[in-house]
Parts: structure tokens; C-alpha cells; sequence
């Protein structure tokens, strides 16, 4: 690569203006400058990967007759991932105190949006949805998060309470899949942390119904000044179907990027009659 078109995508975003959580700049670190680790660290919390590839596909490309400087093909995007190994000896015989090793790493790490999880129910036709949730709470009972329940999703689990929930912290290199049954919480159990959330978020919270058609963005605004109006002291109440729902999980499934694609992968699986976790390594 001509060293001048190295020197300009290393300052194109400079250029640019562009700030460290600008989209632009993200997409670039991300597509162009993968071999620039200190760039990498710089403009994104995701971890720098040593992949030459990706620049090498990216500046092959033929943009010239693109003015919107298309992406690189999708099948040359792809990265090894290095970063851990995860053996059986170093496995905990608990997958919560697995989990709670791994999601330390992550908040260590400043993973953004750490507990942020991929939460998938599936309605009565066995249409699967998928959605980021935040998880709060988690212990040998299961995984809490806090939502309305009566929002689609609350729906869906009302009609089959199996779901599934998803971790991915990229720069670990590591999935968690979680797979159970969901039980509803009593709504005022989710005082404690409903009040502890901030103003703007509580007031959103009662002013939306969510999961419902709204006409307009106004219409939600609106709401939220006729309740500061009614609530001037900030105190505005938790919606009564506001609450927690937990997930008590049957399957878990550690998974760590290895080089080549020769991922490590650890199930802990029980029956509903047997409380001991059954470990099994399955294959990438
Ligand atoms: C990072 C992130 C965190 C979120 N956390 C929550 C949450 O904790 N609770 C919640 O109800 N929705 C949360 N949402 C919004 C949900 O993804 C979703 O839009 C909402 O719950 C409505 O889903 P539903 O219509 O399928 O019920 C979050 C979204 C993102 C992207």
C-alpha cells in the first residue's frame, strides 16, 4: 500500500473533526486501522486486533466510482480471535460463579454496557424476538432484569415462559448463552431499584406504555411535562406493572474465541429434577 494513502486513512478522521464516539470514527477504527492498536484503544473500548487483512481488503477495494466510500465486502470482514483460552480445569463446577468471573473481567475491562444482554422470547406462533435488556440482579436463582409487564415482551413470556438470554463482550472474545424459564417478579419488589434510578428515566418509565403505537414524539413529551406538573417534587410513582422478571436457566454455554475458529465451548446443563450441573465441552 502506498505509504501517502496510509498516512491518509491514519488521519482521515483527524481531519475530519471527528471525536472519539463519533459513528464515522468508529467505523473507521474498526474497518480501516485493526493494525493500529493505540488508534484502536484511542477511538473504541473494543480490545485492537492485530489483522492486516482488513486494511489490506479495505484500501484493494475500488471505491472510486462510490461516492459514499463503501464498505468492504462483508465476507472479507473477519478478525482471529487470540485474546483468552478457556480450559476445563480452569472452569468453576458453578456456572454463576463462572459468570460472575467473567463479568467482572468485563466491567474490569470497561466493557460499555457490560450487563447489557440479548434477551429472546418467542409468542404463540413460534415467532422468535430478540431485544437488549440490562440485567440487575443474578444469583443461584436465575437472571433479573426490570421492564413492563405489559410490553410485547412480557406478552410472549405470559404465552411461553422459555427463553433465552445473550452476553457478548467483545473485547474478551467471549458468548454466554443462557437458556431457562422465566417467572415475573412481584412488581413491588422493583421499588428499591425503580427509585434508585434517575429522575429522567423514572418519569420516561411512567409516561410510556411500552411496546405501544405512539402518533408522535411529541405525544410521549408531552406526557412527561403533565407529569412533572403532576409531580413537581420529582416523586412520580413506579407504573404498577413495572417490574422484574428472572430467568432461571437450565443451559449455559461458555464460549471463548480461540485462533482459527478452534473456539473453546463449555455447556452446564441439569434436568428440572437434578440439581447438579452436568459440564460438557461440545465442539466450535
Ligand atoms: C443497551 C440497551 C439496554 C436496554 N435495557 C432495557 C431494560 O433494561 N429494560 C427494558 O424494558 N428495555 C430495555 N431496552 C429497550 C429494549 O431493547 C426494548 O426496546 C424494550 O424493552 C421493548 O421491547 P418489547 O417491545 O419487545 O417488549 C434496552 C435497550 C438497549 C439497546
Amino acid at each position: 500500500m502506498p505509504v501517502a494513502r496510509r498516512f491518509d486513512l491514519l488521519w482521515q478522521p483527524l481531519r475530519n473533526g471527528l471525536h472519539r464516539n463519533n459513528k464515522a470514527w468508529h467505523d473507521y477504527a474498526h474497518r480501516g486501522s485493526l493494525s493500529y492498536p493505540w488508534l484502536v484503544k484511542f477511538g473504541t473500548r473494543c480490545e485492537p486486533h492485530q489483522n492486516w487483512s482488513i486494511l489490506k481488503t479495505m484500501t484493494n477495494t475500488d471505491n472510486s466510482k462510490d461516492s459514499h466510500n463503501a464498505p468492504a465486502s462483508l465476507i472479507e470482514e473477519r478478525r482471529d480471535y487470540t485474546v483468552n483460552t478457556l480450559r476445563r480445569d480452569e472452569l468453576s463446577s458453578s456456572p454463576i460463579t463462572q459468570f460472575t468471573h467473567w463479568l467482572q473481567d468485563a466491567r474490569d475491562k470497561k466493557i460499555i454496557d457490560a450487563t447489557a444482554m440479548m434477551l429472546s422470547t418467542s409468542d404463540s406462533t413460534g415467532q422468535p424476538h430478540s431485544r437488549v435488556v440490562l440485567l440487575k440482579k443474578f444469583d443461584d436463582d436465575g437472571f433479573t432484569w426490570y421492564t413492563y409487564q405489559e410490553s410485547d415482551k412480557a406478552r410472549q413470556i405470559q404465552d411461553n415462559p422459555k427463553a433465552s438470554i445473550l452476553f457478548y463482550w467483545c473485547a474478551l472474545e467471549r458468548q454466554v448463552r443462557i437458556e431457562g424459564t422465566v417467572e415475573k417478579l412481584d412488581p413491588r419488589d422493583a421499588d428499591e431499584y425503580f427509585y434508585s434510578r434517575p429522575e429522567g428515566s423514572r418519569f420516561s418509565a411512567a409516561a410510556s406504555i411500552q411496546s405501544s403505537p405512539v402518533e408522535n414524539r411529541e405525544v410521549l413529551e408531552q406526557r412527561v411535562r403533565d407529569l412533572h406538573e403532576q409531580h413537581p417534587d420529582g416523586n412520580v410513582p413506579r407504573p404498577a406493572v413495572w417490574g422484574g422478571y428472572r430467568l432461571r436457566p437450565q443451559r449455559l454455554e461458555f464460549w471463548q474465541g480461540r485462533a482459527d475458529r478452534l473456539h473453546d465451548r463449555f455447556v452446564f446443563q441439569r434436568s428440572s429434577t437434578n440439581t447438579d450441573w452436568l459440564i460438557q465441552r461440545i465442539s466450535p
